[in-house]
């Protein structure tokens, strides 16, 4: 297996309903989640970028959380719609996207 450039973390943590943190499964991480691995494989980055569906990231409050190494960059709230953009400018064009990073208190 070739070591890839870029590893790409999507939040798929779960909560019980009325939880303080909330979760990004309630936040629609699932829709989100699925368009990145979608997107992934009609790509065919196989060889070049790394997708995991993760537990909680941290930033619950900013979720949906998408995480990518090495850059350390974490979006969020992240929808379906943006997920084109994060594929073309930060996965393969090595761009932050910076309108989806969180916020520099959070991360
Ligand atoms: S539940 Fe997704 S970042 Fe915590």
């Amino acid at each position: 297996m070739p070591r890839p450039q870029k590893h790409v973390f999507v939040c798929n943590q779960a909560r019980p309903a009325g939880h303080p943190r909330s979760s990004c499964t309630e936040k629609g991480c699932k829709t989100v989640s699925d368009e990145i691995f979608r997107q992934w494989q009609e790509r065919n980055l196989f060889g070049q970028i790394a997708v995991t569906a993760s537990g909680c990231l941290g930033p619950c409050n900013i979720g949906p959380s998408v995480l990518i190494y090495p850059d350390n960059v974490m979006y969020g709230p992240v929808t379906v719609e943006d997920v084109t953009e994060i594929f073309e400018k930060h996965l393969i064009g090595n761009e932050v996207v910076e309108r989806l990073q969180a916020p520099a208190d959070i991360w």
